[in-house]
């Protein structure tokens, strides 16, 4: 089967169908936000969605990306492939043209993701392997960052993820300047704080925020290295 990857920058279009076929099977309900969401967030302008779509024009697989102009941080917020075509070559292709495209049109400070931890288990096979998952970014070039990071709960703090991996897929070289293993955090901040705020609809000022952001703006940069010891 042959792919095109196309993107879209405006709501409508494939939106709908890539939220209900590709997105809802692949994530459980506490990590995915509504598809009203996602449409407010391209209708500022502020979001990109690349499709794969197999030549009946049905999508197999989507990366949806949202840009922070305050941090100049892209964050790949979704990135999916329908379960029976996983393993094809897909997803990487889709990671690839979404760092392409987005680092040719925000020149960003950093591209991030976040993902489940590789010890979580493995709760239902159309949402993935944890473990894989992991070897698949790191396969890619990613690095973990060592950080005592959770996903910020949609619609609240109670909604929280806890225990989740925030990965850096690409840097600004003036991020790593110092140390090749060790990321400057001021853009990350700026990013956690904005992105924290507008998912849980207020300012935090909890214990595990101010752990995350003590760790952001520690001396020297914050670690980073590869977590999968099959690589
Ligand atoms: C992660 C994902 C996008 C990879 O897409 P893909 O088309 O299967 O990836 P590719 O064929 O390009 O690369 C193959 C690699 O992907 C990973 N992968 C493949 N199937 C997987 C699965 N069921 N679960 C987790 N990772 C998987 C493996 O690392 C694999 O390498 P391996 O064969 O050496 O083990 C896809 O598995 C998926 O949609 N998972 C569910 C949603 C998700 O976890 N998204 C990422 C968080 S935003």
């Amino acid at each position: 089967m042959k792919y095109r990857i196309m993107e879209q920058t405006r709501p409508g279009g494939l939106l709908g169908q890539v939220y209900r076929e590709v997105l809802i099977p692949a994530f459980p309900a506490n990590e995915l936000e509504s598809e009203t969401g996602i449409a407010r967030t391209l209708e500022a302008g502020l979001g990109s969605l690349l499709v794969a779509v197999d030549d009946a024009g049905r999508p197999a697989g989507a990366a949806f990306g949202r840009w922070s102009p305050a941090s100049q941080v892209q964050m790949l917020t979704y990135l999916a492939v329908d379960p029976a075509t996983r393993g094809h070559g897909l997803g990487g292709r889709l990671l690839g043209d979404a760092l392409e495209t987005w680092r040719e049109r925000y020149d960003p400070c950093l591209v991030v993701a976040e993902i489940e931890s590789p010890d979580a288990p493995a709760v239902h096979e159309a949402y993935g392997d944890p473990r894989r998952r992991l070897a698949f970014y790191e396969a890619a070039g990613a690095r973990v960052l060592d950080l005592p990071y959770f996903q910020p709960g949609i619609g609240g703090p109670h909604l929280r993820v806890m225990g989740m991996l925030l990965l850096v897929l690409h840097a600004d070289p003036s991020f790593t300047q110092n140390r090749p293993d060790r990321l400057a955090g001021k853009a990350l901040r700026t990013f956690m704080e904005e992105y924290i705020e507008s998912s849980e609809g207020r300012k935090p000022a909890d214990w595990d925020t101010q752990a995350l952001l003590k760790a952001i703006d520690q001396d020297g940069g914050i670690p980073m290295a590869r977590k999968d010891p099959g690589r």
